[in-house]
């Protein structure tokens, strides 16, 4: 049973807010005065594909999903900035962690936050239309600033994701961590236990990873069933690297 004291969130401060300049605004709605809350870690990443479609997978196949992977991808913001093309993740540590953002944030619809709690920083958000080819309004793209896991399960689902543990101040981590006893690679959706060319390492002997992530990892490679995708446990490790996928 989770300590409510040292309860955890992830929040995203998503490329519109970097675009219009509202990061200070969103860090000052959200620091301690505002949410009791504190910083347990921080970053900024360059979103690859496979971290926006896990961070999004229960979204799949709805039609909006490969434009609300364009825009946290930071490609509809800056289509042609790829300095710029970047999310700002924190994990905010403290009493009803969760339950606290998401109030602050507000509705995900920017327009029923308008209507709903004006005030709160999604009410600063846009609807986005979206057209078919033949030129029919098929759906909205909610552009709504700033993302905060919804329950206790769901941010740790995300902070796993988003950040390995050695992001987090050992004082501050609430999701048990070890070191691997083996080397893992990634290559062309593959996991593999030896270099091959072009593959990324995942972990190193003795280097720090989730204790779920490593779990995952060795049922993998066992073909056993494993709660946690390859995909998921390898984002992380693929953001912000030379050579990265565009
Ligand atoms: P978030 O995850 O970003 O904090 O938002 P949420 O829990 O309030 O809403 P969720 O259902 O998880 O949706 C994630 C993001 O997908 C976009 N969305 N668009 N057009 C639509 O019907 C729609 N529904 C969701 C939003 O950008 C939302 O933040
Ligand atoms: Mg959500």
């Amino acid at each position: 049973m989770l300590n409510q004291e040292l309860a955890q969130t992830l929040v995203l401060i998503k490329p519109d807010a970097l675009k219009n300049s509202l990061t200070g605004y969103v860090l000052s709605q959200l620091s301690e005065f505002h949410s009791g809350l504190r910083f347990a870690g921080t970053k900024v990443v360059h979103v690859p594909e496979m971290l926006a479609g896990e961070h999004y997978a229960e979204h799949r196949g709805k039609v909006f999903f490969p434009s609300l992977v364009e825009y946290i991808r930071g490609k509809l913001h800056y289509p042609d900035a790829p300095q710029k093309q970047r999310v700002i993740a924190i994990v905010y540590q403290g009493k009803d962690a969760v339950c606290r953002l998401r109030d602050l944030v507000g509705p995900t619809n920017p327009h029923k936050a308008r209507e709903e709690k004006p005030g709160s920083i999604r009410s600063l958000g846009t609807v986005v239309p979206l057209f078919n080819e033949a030129g029919y309004q098929v759906g909205d793209r909610w552009d709504n600033l700033i993302h905060a896991s919804a329950t206790d399960e769901e941010a740790e689902r995300e902070i796993k994701l988003w950040f390995r543990p050695n992001d987090i101040p050992p004082y501050m981590r609430i999701y048990p961590a070890r070191q691997s006893d083996r080397h893992y690679y990634f290559l062309d959706d593959r996991l593999l236990t030896e270099y091959e060319p072009g593959s990324i390492c995942l972990f190193a002997p003795g280097d720090e990873g989730w204790t779920s992530d490593l779990d995952a990892l060795k049922a993998i490679l066992q073909g056993a069933p494993s709660p946690v995708t390859l995909q998921s446990v390898a984002a992380k490790y693929l953001t912000n690297r030379e050579g990265e996928e565009d």
